[in-house]
């Protein structure tokens, strides 16, 4: 539950969040902290809290967050833009307000301080967070006119080489945006504490784990778990389920293992050497599977994945039990294919379809050329495998950096 504070302590925030992440945060917010007006903008989620500062930088779905200090609509930050006056006497506003704000900042900070005894009171990042398609983030000449309307304002001196305080300023033609960040740049909420090795990024592997409808006594499955991620971060979320990666390189068990011994999880998230294709567990045993195809640079692979994509699914679907969840990430060519191979056994949906209303979220867009490869890829494997038993519940499409994933969630049911 979360905790009750009084009126006077609810906090305006704003989070990063990647691309496609946006839903996931927004549900967790409401979910974990009771957050209140919560508004999802591309890339951000601004909402206001009177959780402890704590709670709120345990969110999960995150990449950084800041102390919102002021939101402005879209036709005001296209004029502002041109005009220095302007943007120091309407971004700014008054010197109460930044006063109040620095205040809360600094409230916030010490709790931090306080408990975790490693967030120092200021911040020596500079302003250069990575910015998003049309989005931009506030460049030296908008630095410069902030900095001299601050120090008019507020007697502050403005030092971009060794700052006590960052203000992020982002400025589009959709909104606008001023903030105080209240995590350090290189160490994001997304970084986790409890992660030796990283694999797939902990926020998508977060949401994968969060989709899968993992409830206390669920064991749940990741047929080419990598170095665990997926399992680790559903282990840390669901504390009374059981987890089991299976993989087929000993490097990747062996750092799968150390991640499982550094987060405390021996207990609870088992590992086992295996193929996908022949997975040594009995039919109808588990209640998730959860997995993160390779697909990209980073995991080449020995296992030419279009070609073993129906045998690796057809063991999947028979070692869910009925009701079970199947959450996979895949490359948009991958999803294309696996929406191929099950629009052939039930009326799964086709490429190019929309994904489900609820989640907002974009369907995976795959070029008829594509589709066309896909299928002479395809052909020779999947005459005999049918999965008439998996409906689709969703598709999601995240970024992973430089490339995008597509999440799809299945339930298998009983014919
Ligand atoms: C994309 S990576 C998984 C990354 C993982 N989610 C993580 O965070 O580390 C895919 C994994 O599949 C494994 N793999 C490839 N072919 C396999 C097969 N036939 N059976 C089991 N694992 C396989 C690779 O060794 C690799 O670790």
């Amino acid at each position: 539950m979360p905790e009750v504070r009084s009126e006077d302590s609810v906090v305006r925030y704003y989070c990063t969040a990647g691309n496609g992440m946006e839903p996931f945060l927004v549900d967790e917010l409401k979910r974990k902290l009771s957050a209140q007006d919560v508004y999802q903008i591309p890339g951000k989620v601004l909402f206001s809290s009177s959780a402890t500062i704590h709670r709120v930088c345990d969110l999960k779905a995150a990449e950084r967050l800041f102390l919102l200090l002021k939101q402005d609509s879209p036709l005001f930050c296209s004029f502002l833009a041109k005009t220095a006056s302007v943007l120091q006497s309407r971004l700014l506003g008054d010197r109460c307000q930044w006063i109040s704000a620095v205040r809360t900042w600094s409230r916030l900070q010490g709790e931090l301080a306080a408990s975790r005894n490693a967030v120092t009171a200021s911040t020596t990042q500079r302003n250069r967070e990575k910015g998003r398609g049309c989005e931009k983030q506030s460049g030296e000449g908008e630095n410069r006119v902030m900095g001299m309307g601050l120090s008019r304002l507020l007697g502050w001196k403005a030092d971009l080489k060794n700052p006590k305080l960052e203000i992020n300023v982002y400025l589009n033609d959709d909104y606008c945006l001023l903030g105080i960040p209240l995590t350090r740049l290189l160490l994001p909420l997304a970084n986790r504490s409890y992660l030796k090795t990283a694999g797939l990024r902990s926020t998508v592997a977060w949401a994968m784990a969060s989709l899968a409808h993992i409830e206390p006594g669920s064991c749940v499955v990741d047929p080419m778990c990598g170095v665990g991620t997926i399992l680790i971060e559903a282990a840390k979320e669901h504390m009374s389920a059981c987890f089991l990666g299976v993989d087929i390189d000993d490097g990747q068990l062996q750092k799968a293992d150390e991640n499982v011994v550094f987060a405390e999880l021996q207990s609870r998230v088992h590992l086992l050497k295996a193929s996908s294709t022949a997975l040594p567990l009995p039919s109808a045993s588990v209640d998730a599977v959860v997995c993160d195809l390779p697909f990209g640079r980073k995991f080449s692979t020995r296992t030419n994945m279009a070609e073993n994509l129906p045998v690796i699914l057809s063991e999947m679907e028979r070692v869910l039990r009925v009701g079970g969840t199947l959450v996979v990430l895949l490359s948009p060519q991958l999803s294309c294919l696996l929406k191929k191979l099950l629009s052939q056994t039930n009326c799964g949906p086709k490429c190019n379809e929309e994904a489900e209303p609820q989640t907002g979220i974009k369907s995976c867009l795959v070029s008829s050329s594509e589709q066309h490869n896909l299928q002479i890829t395809s052909s020779s494997s999947q005459e005999a495998l049918t999965f008439s038993s998996l409906r689709h519940q969703a598709t999601l499409r995240v970024s992973l950096g430089v490339i995008d994933g597509l999440i799809h969630k299945y339930i298998k049911t009983l014919d």
